[in-house]
Protein backbone atom coordinates (compact mmCIF):
# COMPACT_ATOMS: atom_id res chain seq x y z
CA UNK A 1 0.00 0.00 0.00
CA UNK A 2 1.37 3.72 -0.67
CA UNK A 3 -1.46 5.71 -0.96
CA UNK A 4 -1.66 8.35 1.13
CA UNK A 5 -5.37 7.68 1.87
CA UNK A 6 -7.20 4.53 1.73
CA UNK A 7 -11.66 3.89 1.49
CA UNK A 8 -13.03 1.10 3.41
CA UNK A 9 -16.46 0.61 2.54
CA UNK A 10 -18.82 -2.00 4.66
CA UNK A 11 -21.72 -3.54 3.02
CA UNK A 12 -23.93 -4.55 5.46
CA UNK A 13 -26.24 -6.32 2.45
CA UNK A 14 -29.29 -7.40 4.37
CA UNK A 15 -28.43 -7.73 7.63
CA UNK A 16 -29.02 -5.95 10.45
CA UNK A 17 -31.46 -4.20 12.55
CA UNK A 18 -31.61 -1.03 15.27
CA UNK A 19 -29.72 -3.29 17.59
CA UNK A 20 -26.76 -3.54 14.92
CA UNK A 21 -25.95 0.29 15.02
CA UNK A 22 -24.13 -0.33 18.29
CA UNK A 23 -21.87 -1.99 16.31
CA UNK A 24 -20.59 0.94 14.98
CA UNK A 25 -19.26 2.64 18.08
CA UNK A 26 -16.27 0.91 18.56
CA UNK A 27 -14.97 1.90 15.12
CA UNK A 28 -16.21 5.76 15.74
CA UNK A 29 -14.25 5.24 18.92
CA UNK A 30 -11.03 3.74 17.29
CA UNK A 31 -11.32 6.10 14.63
CA UNK A 32 -10.85 9.22 17.07
CA UNK A 33 -7.47 7.88 18.25
CA UNK A 34 -6.06 5.97 15.25
CA UNK A 35 -2.65 7.14 14.41
CA UNK A 36 -3.21 7.20 10.62
CA UNK A 37 -6.83 8.98 11.35
CA UNK A 38 -6.14 11.68 8.51
CA UNK A 39 -5.83 9.26 6.25
CA UNK A 40 -8.98 6.85 5.69
CA UNK A 41 -12.35 7.05 4.83
CA UNK A 42 -14.80 5.09 6.41
CA UNK A 43 -18.59 4.66 4.17
CA UNK A 44 -21.06 2.56 5.72
CA UNK A 45 -23.60 0.96 3.65
CA UNK A 46 -26.46 -0.63 5.72
CA UNK A 47 -29.73 -1.76 4.85
CA UNK A 48 -32.10 0.99 3.35
CA UNK A 49 -34.12 0.42 7.10
CA UNK A 50 -31.48 1.75 9.00
CA UNK A 51 -29.97 4.84 6.71
CA UNK A 52 -31.41 7.63 8.30
CA UNK A 53 -30.86 5.71 12.06
CA UNK A 54 -27.44 5.55 11.07
CA UNK A 55 -26.62 8.91 9.70
CA UNK A 56 -27.95 10.68 12.83
CA UNK A 57 -25.94 8.23 14.78
CA UNK A 58 -22.69 9.34 12.52
CA UNK A 59 -23.71 12.95 12.09
CA UNK A 60 -20.36 14.21 13.90
CA UNK A 61 -17.90 12.24 13.13
CA UNK A 62 -16.18 11.51 9.80
CA UNK A 63 -17.64 8.44 8.94
CA UNK A 64 -20.54 8.43 6.34
CA UNK A 65 -23.23 6.55 5.27
CA UNK A 66 -24.49 5.05 1.65
CA UNK A 67 -27.58 3.01 0.14
CA UNK A 68 -27.06 -0.04 -1.49
CA UNK A 69 -28.83 -0.01 -4.50
CA UNK A 70 -31.57 2.32 -6.52
CA UNK A 71 -34.13 2.90 -8.85
CA UNK A 72 -33.08 4.06 -12.01
CA UNK A 73 -35.36 6.75 -12.09
CA UNK A 74 -34.45 9.80 -9.70
CA UNK A 75 -37.94 11.37 -9.79
CA UNK A 76 -40.96 9.66 -7.96
CA UNK A 77 -43.06 7.21 -9.50
CA UNK A 78 -45.69 4.29 -9.37
CA UNK A 79 -42.69 2.10 -8.70
CA UNK A 80 -43.70 -0.05 -5.26
CA UNK A 81 -41.32 -1.21 -3.40
CA UNK A 82 -38.02 1.34 -4.74
CA UNK A 83 -36.53 4.02 -3.27
CA UNK A 84 -34.70 6.43 -5.90
CA UNK A 85 -31.66 8.40 -5.27
CA UNK A 86 -33.11 11.68 -4.36
CA UNK A 87 -35.08 9.91 -1.49
CA UNK A 88 -31.51 8.29 -0.46
CA UNK A 89 -29.76 11.85 -0.43
CA UNK A 90 -32.61 12.51 1.68
CA UNK A 91 -32.42 10.58 4.51
CA UNK A 92 -28.43 11.38 4.53
CA UNK A 93 -26.91 9.13 1.96
CA UNK A 94 -23.47 10.74 0.45
CA UNK A 95 -23.39 7.40 -1.59
CA UNK A 96 -25.00 4.51 -2.96
CA UNK A 97 -23.75 1.06 -4.14
CA UNK A 98 -24.57 0.35 -7.89
CA UNK A 99 -24.19 -2.86 -10.21
CA UNK A 100 -23.29 -5.19 -7.10
CA UNK A 101 -23.18 -8.36 -8.52
CA UNK A 102 -26.00 -9.59 -6.15
CA UNK A 103 -28.26 -7.51 -8.57
CA UNK A 104 -26.78 -8.03 -11.64
CA UNK A 105 -27.88 -11.75 -11.09
CA UNK A 106 -31.21 -10.74 -10.33
CA UNK A 107 -31.26 -9.36 -13.82
CA UNK A 108 -29.52 -5.89 -13.65
CA UNK A 109 -27.64 -5.41 -17.34
CA UNK A 110 -25.26 -2.86 -17.99
CA UNK A 111 -27.59 -0.15 -19.52
CA UNK A 112 -29.68 -0.43 -16.39
CA UNK A 113 -26.88 0.37 -14.20
CA UNK A 114 -25.72 3.08 -16.53
CA UNK A 115 -28.90 4.90 -15.99
CA UNK A 116 -28.59 4.15 -12.22
CA UNK A 117 -25.48 6.08 -12.06
CA UNK A 118 -27.02 8.71 -14.08
CA UNK A 119 -29.63 9.08 -11.59
CA UNK A 120 -27.04 9.07 -8.60
CA UNK A 121 -24.98 11.89 -9.90
CA UNK A 122 -28.03 13.88 -10.48
CA UNK A 123 -28.79 13.33 -6.86
CA UNK A 124 -25.50 14.68 -6.26
CA UNK A 125 -24.47 11.33 -4.40
CA UNK A 126 -21.02 9.55 -4.73
CA UNK A 127 -21.21 6.10 -6.16
CA UNK A 128 -19.67 3.02 -5.82
CA UNK A 129 -19.76 0.98 -9.32
CA UNK A 130 -19.13 -2.90 -8.48
CA UNK A 131 -17.73 -4.96 -11.25
CA UNK A 132 -16.68 -8.31 -11.56
CA UNK A 133 -16.22 -11.93 -13.74
CA UNK A 134 -18.40 -14.66 -12.54
CA UNK A 135 -16.13 -18.14 -12.33
CA UNK A 136 -16.60 -19.47 -15.64
CA UNK A 137 -15.69 -16.07 -17.29
CA UNK A 138 -12.70 -16.00 -15.92
CA UNK A 139 -11.96 -19.98 -16.54
CA UNK A 140 -12.27 -18.86 -20.02
CA UNK A 141 -10.15 -16.27 -19.52
CA UNK A 142 -12.76 -13.35 -20.36
CA UNK A 143 -11.76 -10.93 -17.38
CA UNK A 144 -10.56 -8.28 -18.93
CA UNK A 145 -13.29 -8.26 -21.67
CA UNK A 146 -16.13 -8.76 -19.50
CA UNK A 147 -14.22 -5.73 -16.67
CA UNK A 148 -13.95 -3.59 -19.68
CA UNK A 149 -17.57 -3.73 -21.19
CA UNK A 150 -19.14 -3.19 -17.61
CA UNK A 151 -16.78 -0.28 -17.07
CA UNK A 152 -17.79 1.21 -20.79
CA UNK A 153 -21.05 0.66 -20.51
CA UNK A 154 -21.51 1.44 -17.02
CA UNK A 155 -20.02 4.80 -17.44
CA UNK A 156 -21.39 5.66 -20.88
CA UNK A 157 -21.78 8.93 -21.13
CA UNK A 158 -20.76 10.16 -17.17
CA UNK A 159 -18.04 12.86 -16.98
CA UNK A 160 -17.93 13.34 -13.30
CA UNK A 161 -14.96 10.79 -12.64
CA UNK A 162 -14.50 11.95 -9.10
CA UNK A 163 -18.18 11.37 -7.54
CA UNK A 164 -17.02 7.43 -8.90
CA UNK A 165 -15.49 4.47 -7.25
CA UNK A 166 -14.77 1.47 -9.10
CA UNK A 167 -15.36 -1.74 -6.65
CA UNK A 168 -13.73 -5.04 -8.60
CA UNK A 169 -15.28 -7.97 -6.71
CA UNK A 170 -14.78 -11.07 -8.71
CA UNK A 171 -18.30 -12.93 -8.14
CA UNK A 172 -16.20 -15.71 -7.16
CA UNK A 173 -14.60 -14.15 -4.69
CA UNK A 174 -17.19 -12.93 -2.49
CA UNK A 175 -18.87 -14.90 0.25
CA UNK A 176 -16.64 -17.56 -0.60
CA UNK A 177 -13.56 -17.28 1.47
CA UNK A 178 -11.30 -17.31 -1.67
CA UNK A 179 -9.56 -14.39 -3.29
CA UNK A 180 -7.35 -13.95 -6.33
CA UNK A 181 -3.86 -14.35 -6.33
CA UNK A 182 -1.92 -11.32 -5.32
CA UNK A 183 0.00 -10.90 -8.75
CA UNK A 184 -3.07 -11.84 -10.67
CA UNK A 185 -5.59 -9.26 -8.81
CA UNK A 186 -2.35 -6.55 -9.35
CA UNK A 187 -2.47 -7.34 -13.08
CA UNK A 188 -6.37 -6.73 -13.24
CA UNK A 189 -6.36 -3.53 -10.93
CA UNK A 190 -3.55 -2.16 -13.01
CA UNK A 191 -5.47 -3.24 -16.35
CA UNK A 192 -8.39 -1.25 -14.65
CA UNK A 193 -6.42 1.87 -13.68
CA UNK A 194 -4.40 2.10 -17.46
CA UNK A 195 -7.53 1.89 -19.44
CA UNK A 196 -9.67 3.76 -17.08
CA UNK A 197 -7.63 6.72 -15.89
CA UNK A 198 -8.12 8.99 -12.60
CA UNK A 199 -10.28 6.46 -11.23
CA UNK A 200 -10.34 5.68 -7.98
CA UNK A 201 -10.55 1.36 -7.51
CA UNK A 202 -11.14 -0.77 -4.60
CA UNK A 203 -11.43 -4.54 -4.38
CA UNK A 204 -14.26 -6.29 -3.01
CA UNK A 205 -14.52 -10.21 -1.87
CA UNK A 206 -13.51 -12.19 1.15
CA UNK A 207 -11.83 -9.78 2.19
CA UNK A 208 -10.78 -10.83 5.95
CA UNK A 209 -7.81 -10.04 8.87
CA UNK A 210 -6.28 -12.51 7.71
CA UNK A 211 -5.74 -11.96 4.32
CA UNK A 212 -5.29 -7.94 4.55
CA UNK A 213 -1.74 -8.52 5.06
CA UNK A 214 -1.34 -10.05 1.83
CA UNK A 215 -4.20 -7.63 -0.54
CA UNK A 216 -2.55 -4.36 1.49
CA UNK A 217 0.60 -5.03 -0.95
CA UNK A 218 -1.22 -4.34 -4.02
CA UNK A 219 0.08 -0.51 -4.27
CA UNK A 220 -2.02 0.48 -6.39
CA UNK A 221 -5.66 0.07 -4.45
CA UNK A 222 -7.13 2.46 -3.19
CA UNK A 223 -9.19 0.54 -0.62
CA UNK A 224 -11.61 -2.39 -0.11
CA UNK A 225 -15.41 -3.13 0.01
CA UNK A 226 -16.26 -5.56 2.75
CA UNK A 227 -18.84 -7.48 3.47
CA UNK A 228 -19.18 -9.87 6.10
CA UNK A 229 -16.34 -8.99 8.07
CA UNK A 230 -17.92 -5.29 8.10
CA UNK A 231 -20.81 -6.74 10.24
CA UNK A 232 -18.31 -7.34 13.06
CA UNK A 233 -16.59 -4.35 14.73
CA UNK A 234 -13.50 -6.03 15.60
CA UNK A 235 -12.88 -7.31 12.69
CA UNK A 236 -13.27 -4.46 10.56
CA UNK A 237 -11.14 -2.26 12.73
CA UNK A 238 -8.62 -5.41 12.69
CA UNK A 239 -8.38 -4.61 8.57
CA UNK A 240 -8.20 -1.39 9.02
CA UNK A 241 -4.89 -1.49 11.07
CA UNK A 242 -3.82 -3.94 9.49
CA UNK A 243 -3.59 -1.99 5.94
CA UNK A 244 -1.66 0.52 8.03
CA UNK A 245 1.23 -1.78 9.64
P1 LIG B 1 -17.76 -10.56 1.39
O1 LIG B 1 -16.74 -9.64 1.99
O2 LIG B 1 -18.73 -11.10 2.42
O3 LIG B 1 -17.16 -11.60 0.53
O4 LIG B 1 -18.68 -9.66 0.43
C1 LIG B 1 -18.08 -8.85 -0.51
C2 LIG B 1 -19.10 -7.98 -1.10
O5 LIG B 1 -19.97 -8.43 -1.82
C3 LIG B 1 -19.05 -6.55 -0.76
O6 LIG B 1 -19.88 -5.82 -1.59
Amino acid sequence: MTNKYMIFIANWKMFGGLNSLNSINPVIKFLKIFKNKKSVKIIYCPPTTLIYPMYKRLKNTPLMVGGQNCHENHKSGAFTGSINTTMLKNVGASYVIIGHSENRRNGENNTLINQKIKSAINSGLNVIFCIGETLGERKKKLTKKILNRQITSGLKKIKNKKKILISYEPVWAIGTGLIPKINELYETISFIKNKFKDYKVLYGGSVNPKNIKDLKTIENLDGFLIGGASQNSKKFIDIIKKTYN
